[in-house]
């Protein structure tokens, strides 16, 4: 039997989504020695192999077939743009992708100024100003701490994640748009979705029983 290697994001996500696939029989003992500096996982028994990686680096391990499956969310999908399908919604770290920044900012968007925009997602933001908004504006690539930017006077908005709302309101920060829903997904490589098929989607139509026995 060939392996089926899942790539997932490490950090929070992957512990989560192995705890589901647990829960559906696809377990990995040595994944959970939180001190091992081992990169690649085996289930010999199962034939499944995974590994950990940068979570922007998990659409491109899947898009090569490096990986066959990817666990990672979908602000990371949206602004990687890789060629895969992407079949189930985990329905875990679950958050939204928004334009935030002081409440006097808002004018702003609503006036298409040119502004500045900085963010850790440079793509999803030119395409929801330019393909959504049809405002011209200048995108600045941060790496982290974005909500930084408006109040040190780099940006007038940021595009980035708001799960808890904490980060903005303890900065004076707002949400002034919704851009999109985001949740970790599954996505697959497009060759092994066809090479792979039953045994992907028995994985995904597990998944999803077990979801549904959960929601009933
Ligand atoms: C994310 C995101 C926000 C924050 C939102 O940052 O970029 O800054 O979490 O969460 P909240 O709405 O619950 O406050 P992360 O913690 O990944 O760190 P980073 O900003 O350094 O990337």
């Amino acid at each position: 039997m060939r392996y089926i290697t899942f790539a997932l994001a490490k950090g929070r996500l992957a512990r989560k989504a192995m705890a589901m696939l647990e829960e559906i029989g696809i377990t990995c003992e040595e994944m959970k020695d939180e001190k091992t500096r081992k990169l690649i996982f085996v289930n010999e028994e199962l034939g499944l192999k995974f590994f950990l990686a940068k979570a922007s680096d998990v659409p491109t391990y899947v898009e090569y077939g490096a990986a066959d499956v990817g666990i990672v969310g979908r602000d990371t999908i949206l602004e990687e743009g890789r060629k895969l399908y992407e079949v189930y919604d985990l329905g875990i770290g679950k958050c939204k992708m928004c334009i935030c920044g002081p409440e006097s900012a808002r004018e702003l968007l609503q006036n298409h100024e040119l502004i500045r925009v900085a963010s850790k997602y440079p793509h999803i933001a030119k395409d929801y100003f330019y393909n959504v908004k049809h405002q011209t504006v200048e995108i600045i690539k941060l790496n982290g701490s974005v909500e930084l930017a408006p109040i040190v006077g780099l940006s007038e908005v940021i595009v980035d994640i708001v799960e808890t709302g904490a980060t903005l309101r303890e900065n004076g920060l707002q949400v002034l748009e919704e851009i999109c829903d985001l949740s970790a997904r599954i996505v697959v490589n497009q060759v092994s979705m066809k090479m792979e098929k039953t045994r992907i989607t028995d994985i995904i139509s597990k998944l999803r029983q077990k979801a549904d026995a959960l929601e009933v």
